[in-house]
């Protein structure tokens, strides 16, 4: 392919252009159509203007399907989660899974107060341990001039609680780490930290006599943890041996990080699914999530599936959950916002905790399907019930129907019709 030779990437002043014009530049570049310019700028319900202030250099903007998981029962209230994927199956498996979880009496969670960490990185120090010290003997001062910087979060009950600091050997020599322990409430918490990490910076040189480099969160977020529990009778799971193919799915993800990460993905495709429906940093949960994954020196698997005496499925979820309902696109982008309604909760404790129940049915949703009939068959008796219920078929028909289309591999809303008149003539 011959590139003109005008063509740049470099366009002085581009972030500064209103997006029409932005797009103009990139209408030439890329040898947009007008239709193609005119479906980005259609930007639905995320006004131009408001994506032109979330982020830099705005041409339009990109729509992704917004379901909801239905079922979950969650410590006894009822909870719609709205899920943003493209991934097709995600919604149906987690609602599906979330129904089976329901039969054992729901999901049972539960967190930690919402500390994220900050990091303040100390370089140039002669003798790291002793200005270790140094820094926790002036523990409170600094404390103190950390919560000087975000009195309403203070006002909340939040704020910075504790200080620590520790040594590291680097391929540069050691350093020193101090880490600040912040309760950011309903907020994720990256400005508050950052800004306090950054604030306490002089004074940490001072005391140390070394240099600070690095001021930041840590996205490993050990102190702000949510879990989720559940216990699935044999029978809603499809019996025994379906019980010991996810024990036996469970204990392979346990042993082996290859098909740990897979398994963790699973769960994540439930978890980022709301995260990104509520506007909220996914690449930190994701980031989070992972890391948290490997925290004990090896890549593990985040859930645990057992088989209990009575031969039901028990599972287990934890994971760091650093989301917030307050502060970035949670309170800018409109559907953002509606989701949180949707959701309907009250604090990111709350809205933790959802998300690792949502993990656990995403989880066991993939596991089942793997361990009973394989995912790509899994993924086509879905879709082929769901193409069942959307041709009309009555709940009583849905399965046989779907069982029928999918082993026809004639998966259409036309099929599915024939295929109910059939079934509705042959019991007449
Ligand atoms: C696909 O998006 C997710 C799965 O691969 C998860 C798993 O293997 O557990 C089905």
């Amino acid at each position: 392919m011959v590139h003109s030779l005008t063509k740049t990437s470099s366009i002085s002043g581009f972030y500064k252009l209103k997006p029409q014009d932005r797009l103009a530049h990139v209408k030439e570049f890329a040898g947009l159509s007008n239709e193609e310019c005119a479906l980005l700028m259609n930007t639905g319900s995320l006004p131009l203007d408001v994506a032109d202030h979330m982020i830099e250099n705005v041409v339009g903007a990109i729509a992704t399907p917004l379901g909801i998981g239905m079922n979950f029962l969650i410590n006894n209230r009822d909870y719609l989660i709205p899920m943003a994927t493209e991934e097709p199956s995600v919604v149906a498996a987690a609602s599906y899974a979330a129904k089976m979880i329901r039969d054992g009496g729901g999901f049972h969670t539960s967190s930690t107060t919402p500390v994220m960490i900050g990091q303040v990185q100390v370089v140039g120090i002669r003798d790291a341990k002793a200005a270790k010290k140094q820094i926790l003997e002036a523990k409170e001062e600094i404390l103190k001039l950390a919560n000087k910087q975000d009195p309403i979060l203070v006002g909340a009950g939040g704020g910075a609680k504790d200080l620590d600091a520790k040594v590291i050997h680097t391929t540069q020599g050691d350093m020193m780490i101090a880490e600040l322990y912040v309760d950011c409430r309903d907020a994720m918490g990256a400005n508050a930290v950052n800004t306090m990490a950054e604030a306490v910076a002089p004074s940490i040189e001072r005391l140390t006599g070394g240099k600070v480099l690095l001021r930041i969160i840590s996205n490993l977020a050990t102190k702000r943890l949510a879990k989720a529990w559940c216990t699935v009778p044999k029978e809603s799971v499809g019996g025994e041996e379906v019980v010991d193919g996810i024990v036996n799915a469970s204990a392979f993800a346990a042993a082996d990080p290859y098909r740990a990460a897979t398994h963790n993905k699973g769960a994540m495709n439930g978890i980022i699914a709301v995260v990104l429906a509520t506007g909220n940093d996914h690449r930190a949960i994701e980031a989070g999530a992972h890391a948290y994954a490997a925290l004990k020196g090896n890549y593990t698997s985040l859930s645990i599936w057992e088989k209990n005496a009575n031969g039901d499925l028990t599972g287990s979820i934890e994971l760091a959950m650093a989301v917030g309902l307050i502060g970035g696109a949670v309170r800018t982008h409109p559907i953002a916002k509606i989701a949180v309604k949707i959701l309907g909760v009250k604090t990111a404790s709350e809205f933790g905790e959802v998300l690792a129940a949502v993990g656990l049915a995403q989880n066991l949703g993939a596991l089942r399907a793997l361990a009973h009939e394989g995912i790509q068959r899994g993924h086509m008796s879905l879709h082929a019930r769901n193409i069942a219920v959307a041709a009309g078929v009555p709940e009583r028909l849905v399965e046989q129907v779907a069982e029928k289309m999918v082993k026809e591999r004639k998966i259409r809303m036309d099929r599915a019709r024939e295929l109910m008149k059939e079934l509705e003539s042959a019991r007449e």
